[in-house]
């Protein structure tokens, strides 16, 4: 049955860790997977989820399932962090929250509901976007388009051209957007620009579809959300799809969740009949380590503290890596090019060069990026950056 099956090319962000590790220079500079970094080049546990998980442990009396949903506690702190206490839709009872498997699961599971709900319908992503967007959301069926986002060249928003784009979508489309720390451009839409973007969505009847992966890197716990809020405070429905991974640091446990809104409770409760039915046809039930862990730091006020002090050191520490970079990249060429670096949000920017200036950094200097010269600059060390600034300024001269 198998033997016609050519071997697939490697995922672009998996293979080029592949070729990371297998480097035996001393010199390499990881800034390629999107993993957080601290000072030593580890990607740490962080000691809020150590304590929770110690308790935990501890408390845990029986390996039996939780539950098809996940954890309640979980997903009501959840809707609380995300969408903020006071939230409109969540004081009409009109959200549910799905504790998924990753964020990754949580956006396969909108995209299955759409499936079902609306086969036609098309999901606009913005270009660039995350390589794993298109094979997450595009693999049951759906078809996708793209709407003009970010020009790497020219280290600049392409608003204009997005909303165009978008005007022309048929009602009843999805639109992806990355609520914050847009990767792979660390470009995110200021206020004013989500206000015009929601009232095009809502003027055009298209449903907005939420990626959450960083809430916390980009200014702040609640700055990161803003936007979101916006949108989902004036639709009647919307789709959010929130990981873990970074903020609490728990990539490889698997930790997110799908919220969704709709026009009234019975609705959501609909919905979420069928988010389950998807769930246990993929997957059943979701992991639970990491979600208890979770709902521990949620639901412990020191816990809590403690945590959002860990995720204001992480946000602080890349803010820093982007603005070392950005100086030690306009001192040597001379100019004010590189200031975006330490304007944009999250771990990731892509420098704007062409692919083979990408493949030199990687041959010549050990530098490895995503070939859209996508950089994790989580990756970088104060001492490691005079030897990138050099690589960069060397590699772009030719
Ligand atoms: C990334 O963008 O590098 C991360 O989200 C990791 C991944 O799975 O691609």
């Amino acid at each position: 049955m198998f033997q016609q099956l050519v071997p697939l090319r490697e995922d672009a962000i998996l293979g080029l860790m592949a070729k990371f590790r297998a480097d035996s220079s001393p010199d390499k500079v990881d800034l390629g997977v999107g993993v957080f970094r601290d000072l030593s080049g580890n990607t740490p546990v962080l000691d809020s989820v150590r304590l929770a998980e110690r308790i935990v442990l501890a408390a845990q009396t029986t390996k039996s399932y939780v539950a098809p949903a996940g954890r309640a506690e979980f997903n009501e702190a959840v809707g609380e962090l995300v969408l903020g206490a006071g939230h409109a839709a969540l004081t009409a009872n009109r959200v549910r929250v799905v504790q998924a498997p990753g964020g990754c699961g949580a956006l396969r599971l909108g995209a299955e509901l759409i499936k079902t709900a609306r086969p036609e319908a098309i999901i606009h992503v913005s270009d660039p976007t995350w390589g794993n967007h298109a094979p997450l959301l595009g693999n049951c069926g759906l078809e996708l388009a793209r709407y003009p986002y970010y020009d790497a060249a020219a280290h600049r928003l392409r608003f204009a051209g997005m909303l165009e784009t978008l005007e022309r979508a048929s009602p009843g489309d999805v639109v992806l957007l990355h609520a914050c720390c847009h990767n792979p451009t660390g470009a995110d839409l200021n206020l004013g620009q989500w206000r015009t973007l929601t009232d095009l969505l809502q003027r055009r009847r298209l449903l907005p579809f939420l990626d959450l992966a960083y809430q916390g890197f980009g200014e702040g716990l609640e700055a990161d959300v803003a936007g979101l809020r916006l949108v989902t405070a004036a639709l009647p429905e919307a789709l959010v799809a929130v990981s873990f991974s970074k903020n609490l640091g728990v990539y490889r446990e698997r930790l997110g969740a799908f919220i969704f809104l709709g026009e009234s409770p019975p609705q959501v409760d609909a919905m979420r009949t069928h988010v389950l039915q998807i769930a246990r046809g993929i997957y059943s039930m979701p992991p639970d380590h990491a979600a208890a862990i979770a709902a521990q730091i949620f639901a412990d006020a020191e816990l809590r503290t403690q945590w959002i002090t860990e995720l204001e050191e992480m946000r602080r520490r890349i803010a820093e890596m982007r603005a070392l970079l950005a100086t030690a990249l306009n001192r040597r060429t001379h100019s004010s090019e590189f200031d975006f670096l330490r304007d944009q949000h999250g771990m990731f920017s892509q420098l704007g060069c062409n692919e083979s200036v990408v493949a030199r950094l990687r041959e010549r200097h050990h530098i490895y990026m995503l070939s859209d010269s996508r950089m994790n600059l989580a990756g970088l060390m104060p001492d490691n950056v005079p030897y990138v600034a050099d690589s960069i300024a060397s590699a772009l001269n030719g």
